[in-house]
């Protein structure tokens, strides 16, 4: 491990707490931001400094839905791989689910894996406890943990929790955040009989469809309204639950977005196949713009990635055989600044989404804003040149993108975790480890 250096960031374009824009300098000492300022004198003291001349300084993005795979399936990704893709996409905390092997579904293996990401990790981490039908006690005690996360749907073994009266038990007990795949197994289930021979990846967005998903997220707010128990809707997909939302929606609920779920519909099963197979599924184009207008309205909080890498080969059976779930750690930030570009909101918009409102809705203190006080983690991305997404650049070990090809602006050019420089200009500096993040509410 190296110890952090003093880091003066000169001449960015800062985008301030406020939202507004301010071009000046940042100094950061001993892992905080001490000082914000138009121009900031120059240290006597050892400092690095960065000439950030027509870069933009965002806080670090927050990532709160990756799926890294270690321990178990270290052949998809590991969290050292993954680490470093978070490195390279201006990603300096994630929240990592309990789908690994073994399950993290006790006080075991929550520390096993922070044991593992602090030996391993370029960024800071925080770890999901999984629900089960029997291990309330675990999910109520574990710390540290930003909450707990339920599969409603979409998986099978021990972590699917489909039965409202489990489902009942885990909302009327404790009160930290429960997290939702909302997906209805049950009508999944009959429609894949229905629909059963069919190998079109497309099929998959209307096996589980939208209706899988509102029913779902439907009883979630039942329960979390009968017990105003915080709940936090994953990866929302379709203009329904938006809809539903916009009627209603309990100060103590929040829920997420996925780049992809914005900006791809089931128009990429032609191009890519099962590369855009993911859960929830892709959905249409009024999705999309539902969506949207659910995200510019507040009504979604904030944008997460469900980054869940699978292997090209595993990928290539045919459907209904290929795993769903796709990277996006990488691509995330460049791909919601090319958005703000291209006028579908503001960059102060995707800081908020990608960094402030997800440190608040977790309560994760002093991240998410660059201020002074708060941790040094920080990216200065470049607005003004555009690079496509190319294969042989990514650093997920699954190797592949569904946004191959895809012409982006805001890369990031430096990635600072912690007052360290972590990633510059195409180099990774491995030797930097994150922390373990803290909630203040869990
Ligand atoms: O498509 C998905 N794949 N969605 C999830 O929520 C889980 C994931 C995985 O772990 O592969």
């Amino acid at each position: 491990m190296t110890s952090p250096t003093n880091l003066l960031i000169r001449h960015a374009r800062i985008i301030l707490p406020n939202g507004e824009l301010m071009v000046g300098d940042v100094l950061t000492r001993d892992r905080v931001i001490v000082e914000v300022a138009p121009q900031i004198s120059t240290l006597a003291e050892p400092i690095i400094e960065i000439d950030a001349s027509g870069l933009t300084l965002l806080p670090g993005v927050i990532d709160p839905q990756v799926h890294f795979r270690e321990p178990g399936l270290e052949y998809k990704e590991n969290l050292f791989t993954a680490s470093c893709a978070c490195a390279k996409g201006g990603v300096t905390s994630f929240l990592e689910m309990p789908n690994t092997r073994p399950l993290t579904t006790t006080q075991q293996t929550l520390d096993d894996k922070l044991q593992r990401a602090s030996q391993k990790c370029l960024v800071n981490y925080g770890f999901f406890i999984g629900a089960t039908s029997e291990n309330l006690p675990d999910i109520l005690s574990a710390h540290p943990t930003p909450g707990i996360k339920i599969f409603m749907g979409s998986m099978h073994g021990q972590l699917l929790v489909d039965n409202e009266v489990t489902l009942e038990a885990i909302f009327s007990q404790g009160t930290r955040l429960i997290a939702v795949h909302a997906e209805n197994q049950e009508r999944i289930n009959q429609r894949r009989l229905e629909f059963a021979g069919i190998t079109d990846p497309a099929i998959h967005s209307q096996i589980q469809d939208n209706q899988a998903a509102l029913e779902a997220t439907q009883l979630a707010l039942k329960l979390s309204q009968k017990y105003q128990r915080r709940l936090h809707i994953l990866h929302m997909s379709t203009a329904e639950e938006a809809e539903l939302l916009r009627q209603d929606k309990p100060s103590w609920v929040t829920c997420e977005v996925t780049p992809q779920h914005l900006l791809m519909n089931t128009s990429a099963y032609a191009k890519i196949g099962t590369l855009a197979q993911m859960n929830p599924p892709l959905r249409s184009p009024h999705d999309n713009e539902v969506l949207w207008q659910a995200l510019r309205d507040g009504i979604i909080d904030f944008i997460a990635t469900d980054h869940a890498p699978h292997t090209l080969e595993e990928k290539a059976q045919p459907y209904p055989k290929s795993p769903s779930g796709m990277p996006g750690v990488e691509t995330s930030l460049a791909l919601m600044l090319t958005a703000a570009k291209e006028g579908k909101c503001t960059i102060a918009q995707v800081v908020n989404w990608m960094s402030t409102a997800v440190a608040k809705a977790y309560g994760i203190t002093n991240k998410g804003e660059i201020k002074a006080g708060y941790d040094a983690d920080l990216v200065l991305v470049d607005l003004d040149n555009y690079r496509p997404v190319l294969r042989q650049e990514l650093f997920s070990k699954c190797g592949w993108s569904p946004f191959e090809g895809w012409n982006l602006t805001g890369w990031a050019h430096t990635t600072i975790v912690g007052g360290q420089i972590v990633y510059q200009n195409g180099k990774l500096f491995t030797e930097i480890r994150g922390q373990a993040l803290q909630f203040e509410n869990s």
